[in-house]
């Protein structure tokens, strides 16, 4: 036996009892790998793994691009020309790059929308969901930056925009603006720290994700049924769970794998589809492209940033309540950050003491509202800023926010959740039939 109390994991021979003693980081791995997992987590509890690939996938491939690119303006379009052409399967690692990133919002996406419908983010989970929603604005600051790297009109008009609702605050708008483009106007300094920072941020992440999995190790996992693992005592423990390996492992891993067909299949034969031509034309700071729009996954957010138009009454009650101090393009900002911190506030907002949407026959109702509303917000972010669409970005803000602050705390206290079951077992049972488990 080492010095250090272990519960799963026992070193055997001297070598492992050498390191064990200290440094007792196979136990940890160990202990990791094997945690107890509850047995019905249902396809929905893939997008973690497939989320940890993206991230992996995206550093790994960064850091090639990175050997090749340079962050210059009057070189940086023509490296990524050189990265196409002349590197040894350098298209190959931008477009898995590119498209990385779509992939890793879209795995993101689904894995928010899981724990909104579960209750993921309910007590104890509150911190796992936080650090979640910090990870996840970590992951569209990095977006944001690296699409600014090749240089293309997209990638400094996008940049020209977005940086431009930063002088929308009042008083210290504009010193923040200059402070965050190293400049009065995106120019090199402003590709260079964009560069610097796109390199970094996903460290940051991978730190936070190690966070993100030490919480929810900490708690246990949720699973459909919202029901907790029965901890009175070991043998209960062991009828609602299976160990992560090798259960959940090669389930992931299969997933992983159907994914990677599609995955694969758009990087080799339609690597640009979800991208913007002009951003193959090099940046001209003279000449502003038709229409400004950026990448699929910031539509929803960019629809809500632009639907606060002077003409809505409550931008002209905020305007004239606070003299002048909030204007159209400041509550547009206000309401696009606000959207994403509504959804982080979830966990205090939802007052049902029921956790997953399953048993909660109202609630599932309005939560496919909002996943429809998420859809059409994401449509209308990529039309013109012009009625029809503007109306309908209108609509889709509003409900946004009063789904998180109206309708969830109200739903907790008017709605007849149904029965749940009284284990995780059970529910498994009904769902497979009654199996033999390890524990048996
Ligand atoms: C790089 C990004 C992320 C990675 C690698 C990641 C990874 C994981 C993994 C591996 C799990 C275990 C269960 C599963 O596979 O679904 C998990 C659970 C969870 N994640 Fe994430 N996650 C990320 C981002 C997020 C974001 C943006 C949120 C939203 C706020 C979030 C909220 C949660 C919650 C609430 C759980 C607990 C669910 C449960 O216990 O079953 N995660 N995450």
């Amino acid at each position: 036996m080492s010095g250090i109390p272990h519960d799963h994991y026992e070193p055997k021979t001297s070598g492992e009892k050498w390191l064990h003693s200290r440094l007792p980081i196979v136990g940890l791995l160990y202990d990791t790998i094997m945690i107890p997992t509850p047995k019905n987590l249902n396809w929905m509890w893939i997008w973690g793994i497939v989320l940890t690939f993206c991230l992996a996938l995206q550093i790994i491939t960064g850091v090639v691009l990175a050997m090749h690119y340079t962050p210059h303006v009057d070189m940086a379009f023509a490296s990524i020309e050189h990265i196409m052409r002349n590197v040894n399967g350098g298209h190959f690692i931008r477009y898995l790059h590119m498209n990385g990133a779509s992939l890793f919002f879209f795995a993101v996406y689904l894995h928010i929308f899981r724990g909104l419908y579960y209750g993921s983010y309910k007590a104890p989970r509150e911190i796992t969901w936080i650090i979640g929603m910090l990870i996840y604005l970590l992951m569209m600051g990095t977006a944001f930056m690296g699409y600014v790297l090749p240089w293309g009109q997209m990638s400094f008009w996008g940049a020209t925009v977005i940086t431009g609702l930063f002088g929308a605050i009042p008083w210290i708008g504009e010193p923040i603006q200059t402070w965050l483009l190293g400049g009065p106007a995106v120019g090199n300094p402003t590709l260079n720290r964009f560069f610097s920072l796109h390199y970094l941020l996903p460290f940051v992440i991978a730190a936070l994700v190690a966070l993100h999995i030490w919480a929810f190790h900490t708690t246990g996992n949720n699973n459909p049924t919202g029901v907790d693992v029965r901890r009175t005592s070991k043998a209960e423990a062991q009828k609602d769970t299976v160990p992560f390996w090798p259960y959940f492992v090669i389930k992931d891993l299969f997933a992983l794998a159907v994914i990677m067909v599609v995955f694969f299949a758009i990087v080799g034969f339609m690597p640009n589809y979800l991208g913007h031509p002009d951003n193959y034309i090099e940046a001209n700071p003279l000449l502003t492209p038709p229409e400004i729009v950026p990448e699929w996954y910031f539509l929803p957010f960019y629809a809500i940033l632009r639907a606060f138009t002077g003409d809505v009454w409550v931008v002209m009650f905020a305007s004239w309540i606070t003299g002048g101090i909030i204007n159209a393009k400041f509550f547009g900002v206000l309401a696009m950050f606000g959207s994403i911190a509504v959804m982080a506030l979830a966990p205090w907002l939802d007052t049902s003491s029921v956790r997953s949407g399953r048993y909660r026959p109202m609630f599932k109702w309005w939560f496919a509202l909002l996943c429809v509303d998420f859809v059409v917000l994401m449509w209308a972010g990529g039309r013109p800023a012009e009625p029809p669409y503007s109306t309908i970005s209108l609509i889709g803000a509003a409900y946004w926010f009063a789904y998180f602050l109206v309708i969830l705390p109200l739903l907790g206290v008017i709605e007849k959740p149904e029965a749940q079951p009284a284990t995780i077992e059970e529910d498994f049972d009904a769902h497979y039939g009654k199996a033999q488990t390890p524990a048996e």
